[in-house]
């Protein structure tokens, strides 16, 4: 049984897999409450948070399946990349704990994690298949074609997809995480009627922007005045709160325009990036995965395309521990298992898997 362990951003997250990389218990402390009413993440606040909440989380993992930490091979842990003093929480910790049990320690890259994610969830995805990872941090499309073979064929020159949803949330006045506020003012608005420019129009591109678009929302909204600068950030529940049902009407129409421009895109340069690398098969991960317009969307295409399209379950989308756990099986049983000595590993904030790095 391996020990999974995932802090690089908002999330404290431990998992325990057995060697066939089965999840055995996935648990996720979400810290969403503390940051909500900054409209973002606090990096000072998730470090702290995640230092008194790894301990709490380990010990109920391992009290309610009755283990012992005697039982661990090895420990899986998020090293890179992420907000720096919330990886070396993690990393510290299984450090610690690598070093106490004699076991080895094994560093993860997230994004590595997330790419593998939808294996968790579906037994039929094979190598090679074109992924999609869009979180709140990333937007890559990644041409996977084996375990470590990874190919960046394009990603945002600005903005994550996830970022922009939360950026737009805050700009309509809403609270952090704004990919799930969107969803539920969409909800609300079946027909919007707004047109936003569609970024990188007419480009033989594989990359993604959201700057322009941002911009396009947020005049918008200044325009249609549903926000005012240094107005109190509020909730969904808030917001079915207000009286006005012409404000409401006005944001929620904005909220589901800007909704329906990013299936547009998503679909778009997922069937680009399909139609140049002829593969079969297509995932899309992190956070942004969770977005039922989006997978649908990709739904359609794969129907028309006539190739199959793979998502995570939604709690393994976001941030998690299985798919890190996940992802070191998958190097144990590949037979790499000289992992550097516990004591050496250290935390980084870019992606050691060089992902971030290569110009597209
Ligand atoms: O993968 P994740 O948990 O953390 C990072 O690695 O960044 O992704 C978090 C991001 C946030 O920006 C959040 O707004 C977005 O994922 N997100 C969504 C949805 N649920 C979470 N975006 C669109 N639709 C959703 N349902
Ligand atoms: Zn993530």
């Amino acid at each position: 049984m391996i020990l999974a362990i995932e802090t690089s951003c908002d999330d404290s997250a431990v998992a325990l897999l057995n060697l066939n990389g089965d999840v055995i218990i996935s648990q996720i402390s979400s810290q969403i409450e503390l940051h909500q009413k900054y409209g973002g993440i606090v990096p000072e606040i998730a470090s702290r948070k995640h230092l008194t909440t790894l301990p709490l989380l380990l010990r109920s993992l391992m009290e309610s399946h009755d283990l012992n930490l005697k039982d661990l091979k090895a420990i899986a842990v998020t090293y890179a990349p992420g907000l720096i003093g919330s990886l070396l929480v993690g990393v510290s910790y299984a450090k610690t704990l690598a070093w106490m049990l004699n076991i080895p320690v094994i560093p993860i890259d997230h994004l590595e994690g997330h790419l593998l994610a939808p294996f968790l969830d579906n037994k039929e995805i094979r190598f090679p298949y074109l992924a999609l990872i869009a979180s709140g941090g990333h937007t890559h499309l990644i041409q996977a074609s084996g375990l470590g073979d990874y190919k960046l064929l394009g990603r945002t020159m600005d903005d994550a997809a996830g970022e922009a949803y939360d950026k737009v949330a805050k700009m309509l006045g809403f609270q952090y995480p704004g990919g799930p506020l969107i969803e539920q003012l969409t909800a609300c608005c079946p027909e919007p009627t707004i047109t936003f420019p569609v970024p990188l129009k007419g480009k033989k591109t594989l990359n993604f922007s959201f700057s322009g678009l941002k911009t396009a929302v947020r005049n918008e909204a200044i325009r249609q005045k549903v926000y005012t600068e240094g107005q109190r950030l509020i909730t969904f529940e808030e917001y079915l709160d207000i009286p006005d049902a012409d404000r409401k009407n006005r944001i929620a129409n904005i909220a589901a325009s800007f909704q329906k421009i990013m299936t547009v895109i998503m679909a778009e340069r997922m069937a680009d990036a399909l139609k140049k690398t002829g593969l079969k098969q297509m995932a899309l991960t992190g956070g942004v995965a969770a977005n039922t317009g989006i997978r649908a969307s990709l739904s359609r295409l794969a129907t028309r395309r006539g190739v199959q399209v793979f998502f995570p379950e939604v709690g393994n989308c976001t941030d998690n521990a299985a798919m890190i756990g996940y992802t070191a099986v998958q190097y144990m049983n590949g037979g790499i298992t000289n992992f550097e000595p516990v004591l050496n590993l250290n935390a980084s904030s870019k992606s050691p898997i060089g992902l971030m790095d290569i110009q597209v």
